[in-house]
């Protein structure tokens, strides 16, 4: 279906869209970060602060993004200015230019992240050459992560989000990202349930869940959850607007924010329900983050009853997460490219993978210096862009009409307490984010 004001290629089925925009939510904070917060500040604990952030605060905030992707049929760069524009008659080059912003948080996150399934490629290749067996995994870790050897892999990523891109909106990343967010729930399933039913699995269930009280008095939980529920939603400013402009003027925009925040949400306990219990079970290191991931996760493996086909399938599932994000990362530069310049869709994206590369290739030669570039991208960049895209949709383009945007379609409609809420509180809270998130030195 083409848009016909614009031409504009639109989601082509319900379940398409969904799966498109639940596969950009779906991402690596779900499987490592998630399930090390829960396990570090009591499961309970953190969940509770998390649902909250989630679902009261993100899931408006995705609306938001997503009527108005759809209302503009632009991605940030082109919406922004004509909002700016309209307000002020001659806006300065820098306000005018804001959309940018957003755009560049999303190619710097492109970069790293595909460094990052470059490690899941690698490892995904070594599990189905049976390498787990007997493999040091600490020590191959640290030989090939933060070493040029990455690089190909690294390059490989990228290049499979770029052909994927190049496809267009139906043909591309509708068609890749429904069979992949389709075959992880599945596979997921498969591999959870074969954790809970290792013997002393479900007492590790009881240790991630068990509440740890004290930790409500920390700001800490509370700025973590917060960001982690701006970041799982994607709610950068881009991602969503973006797949929101390429949403039907049918679609149900509250029902599909909802969706997408319960099915991120399931796929983040699903994780946990892995990595942590499996890890109790078999007595091993549960140490947070990538060492879960690439050094845990291969012990566990090896001791499972056909634990080749599990590694396979596990490495698979962390493959499709971080694809389906890393697809929209590169989708929101094309468009904005395609929106600015007169160059076709395979041009744009070959133009951003070269960019992709050019910054995640050095990234590959000391660890150090990747992890201070993901931390000043997740940290400041990505949440100062929310604020902006959050300022530019609520307080310039205004809550209001954003509200109306919204409830276009939708059934069960949001009430008038929405466009105050978002002005007043919204806005302020993404702010606060930002300067928490300095302070603390992570969010
Ligand atoms: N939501 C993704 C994750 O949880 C990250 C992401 C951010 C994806 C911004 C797209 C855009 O890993």
């Amino acid at each position: 279906m083409k848009h016909e004001k614009q031409n504009r290629e639109l989601f082509k089925t319900n379940i398409g869209m969904l799966l498109a925009c639940v596969g950009s939510a779906m991402g690596l904070a779900n499987i490592w970060m998630f399930p090390a917060r829960l396990e570090e500040f009591g499961g309970i604990s953190f969940l509770l602060p998390y649902l909250f952030f989630l679902f009261g605060f993100s899931c408006f905030g995705l609306m938001g993004e997503y009527a108005f992707g759809r209302k503009m049929r632009n991605g940030p760069v082109a919406a922004f200015e004509s909002v700016i524009t309209e307000k002020i008659k001659k806006p300065p080059l820098i306000l005018k230019s804001i959309g940018w912003f957003p755009v560049a948080a999303l190619v710097c996150i492109l970069s790293f992240y595909a460094v990052i399934i470059g490690w899941i490629l690698r490892y995904l290749a070594l599990a189905l050459m049976n390498g787990f067996q007997n493999l040091d995994s600490s020590a191959f870790f640290s030989s090939f992560a933060g070493t040029p050897a990455n690089i190909p892999w690294n390059l490989a990523a990228i290049g499979i989000t770029a052909i994927i891109v190049s496809f267009g909106i139906q043909k591309g990343i509708e068609r890749f990202t429904t069979v992949m967010m389709a075959t992880f729930y599945i596979v997921v399933t498969i591999i959870v349930i074969r954790a809970l039913t290792l013997p002393n699995a479900l007492e590790g269930v009881k240790v991630l869940l068990a509440p740890k009280w004290e930790a409500f008095a920390h700001i800490r939980i509370w700025v973590y959850a917060l960001g982690m529920a701006f970041f799982t939603l994607s709610l950068g400013g881009a991602a969503m607007l973006v797949y929101g402009s390429y949403m039907p003027d049918h679609t149900d925009v509250p029902r599909a924010a909802r969706q997408t925040a319960w099915l991120d949400f399931l796929a983040s306990i699903m994780c946990s329900l892995f990595t942590i219990p499996a890890a109790f079970a078999l007595g091993l290191d549960r140490t947070a983050g990538t060492a879960l991931l690439f050094i845990t996760v291969p012990h566990i493996v090896t001791q499972l009853p056909l634990g080749y086909f599990f590694g396979i399938l596990f490495f698979l599932c962390a493959l499709f997460a971080a694809l389906t994000s890393s697809i929209v990362m590169l989708e929101v530069p094309v468009e904005a490219m395609l929106s600015k310049m007169r160059i076709g869709r395979k041009t744009a994206a070959l133009i951003v993978a070269v960019i992709a590369a050019c910054i995640g290739v050095p990234l590959n030669f000391d660890m150090n210096l990747f992890g201070t570039f993901t931390d000043t991208v997740a940290i400041i960049m990505f949440p100062l862009a929310a604020v902006i895209a959050a300022a530019v949709i609520f307080w310039i383009y205004g809550a209001e009409r954003i509200l109306k945007d919204i409830n276009q379609s939708a059934k069960r409609k949001i009430g008038h307490w929405y466009a105050p809420y978002m002005k007043y509180t919204f806005v302020p809270v993404c702010f606060l984010v930002v300067i928490a998130g300095i302070f603390l030195g992570g969010l």
